[in-house]
Formats: structure tokens, C-alpha cells, sequence
């Protein structure tokens, strides 16, 4: 019964992230990245730590957030964050194309939908911002693969690339019709 009241709670709670959120942003991202590749990046790659890790690069980014670009928040029950999501215009691509450039939940609250709230609610406002398509990059090595299939991404590009300082081939996940897949998908952000 606690159990479901607490996912009930959390499951409703994906919020644009503010600066006060900046420590527990880069304690998600520390906890949830070393727990993501260890075993697939090669042990000095957990030496030089990525700055996301630090709280600085999240107070930075948070201070001001760029036109087109979006950082969301899951919270907990006590209104802290427990995962992440960062999304703005893509890299490497076309104009209107949308890039989720991070996407973490915590190991004791994943499974519960809150990764694909995130993505969902990412790529809505995406969308409502002007952007048509969507696409997230992942190792290809990494379990996340089996969730962005879940939701309905496609496989489309390979890319060798540089990754923390490593080698490592990535696989693109694209979303061509972000209207279709996700206007309408997510409720509106919650208030916080
Ligand atoms: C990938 C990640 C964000 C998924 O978040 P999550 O909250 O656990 O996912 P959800 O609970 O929303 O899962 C949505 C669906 O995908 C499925 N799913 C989740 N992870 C999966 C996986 N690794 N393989 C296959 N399916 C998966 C769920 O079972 C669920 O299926 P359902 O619709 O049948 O219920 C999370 O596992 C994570 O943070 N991983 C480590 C960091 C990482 O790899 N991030 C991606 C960087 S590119």
C-alpha cells in the first residue's frame, strides 16, 4: 500500500527543474551514470568524472536555460528530483529536429514510469516549441536501448563518436512525427 501511494505520488510529478535543484541534479546524474556504463566504459573513464556530475554545471545551465532548450525534473514525494531530462535542438542534425540530450532516473525509483514521462513530456514541449522530429543518442552497448524500442524509437543511425573522453559507438533513436507520438500523450506539467 505505501508502496503504491509513494508511486502514485511520483508518477505525477515531472516539473521544469530550477536552480535550487542543482545538487540533486548532479546527484542523479553521478549515481545513475556511474551505475549505467560501468562495465561498458573502461575504468579510467570513472577517474575523470563528467561535469555533469559537479552541481556547478547544473546551476550554470539552470541560470539561464536557452530559448528551445528544456531541463525537466522528477520529483519524489518530498519534491526532490529523482531523474532528469535535458532536451533542446539537435546537434547534428535538421533544424527541426529534436534532441533529448540526457535522460536519468535513479536505480531505486526506475520501473515506474518515470523515464517514459520524461522523454514524453520532453518531446511534447518539443513540439510545441516547433520542432517535428526527435532523436536521442545512446551507447550501443547500454540497456537504455531496450527502453527508447519501448517507446516506439527506431533505430536508425550508427555513429562511432568521443564519449567522456572515450570511443564508443552510439545508435540513434528517431521519433519522425513528435505530433503524433506525443502531443497529446503527457498531461501538463505539474505546478510545483
Ligand atoms: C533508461 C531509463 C531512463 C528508463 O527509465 P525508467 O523510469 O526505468 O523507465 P520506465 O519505467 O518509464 O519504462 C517505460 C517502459 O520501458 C520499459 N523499460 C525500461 N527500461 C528498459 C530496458 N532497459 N530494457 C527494456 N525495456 C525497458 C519498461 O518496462 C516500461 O515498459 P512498459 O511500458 O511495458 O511498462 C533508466 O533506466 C535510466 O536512467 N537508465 C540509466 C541511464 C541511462 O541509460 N540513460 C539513457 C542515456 S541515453
Amino acid at each position: 500500500m505505501m508502496r503504491h501511494r509513494r508511486r502514485q505520488k511520483v508518477l505525477q510529478a515531472t516539473v521544469r527543474a530550477e536552480r535550487r535543484d542543482a545538487d540533486s541534479l548532479a546527484q542523479v546524474f553521478d549515481t545513475t551514470w556511474h551505475m549505467a556504463y560501468r562495465g561498458i566504459l573502461p575504468a579510467a573513464a570513472f577517474e575523470d568524472l563528467p561535469p555533469e556530475c559537479a552541481p556547478e554545471h547544473w546551476r550554470r545551465q539552470l541560470y539561464h536555460v536557452p530559448p528551445q532548450h528544456l531541463i525537466l525534473a522528477a520529483v519524489d514525494e518530498d519534491d526532490d528530483p529523482v531523474g532528469l531530462a535535458a532536451a533542446g535542438p539537435d546537434r547534428f542534425g535538421g533544424q527541426d529536429w529534436a534532441e533529448l540530450y540526457a535522460l536519468y532516473v535513479m536505480p531505486g525509483y526506475q520501473r515506474l514510469g518515470l523515464g517514459r514521462r520524461l522523454l514524453s513530456e520532453a518531446f511534447r514541449l518539443m513540439y510545441e516549441t516547433g520542432f517535428e522530429a526527435g532523436i536521442v543518442w545512446t551507447l550501443t552497448e547500454a540497456a537504455s536501448r531496450g527502453f527508447y524500442e519501448r517507446l516506439g524509437g527506431a533505430a536508425q543511425h550508427r555513429r562511432e563518436s568521443v564519449e567522456w573522453g572515450h570511443d564508443v559507438a552510439q545508435t540513434g533513436y528517431v521519433w519522425p512525427d513528435l505530433g503524433a507520438r506525443f502531443a497529446a500523450a503527457a498531461p501538463a506539467e505539474a505546478a510545483r
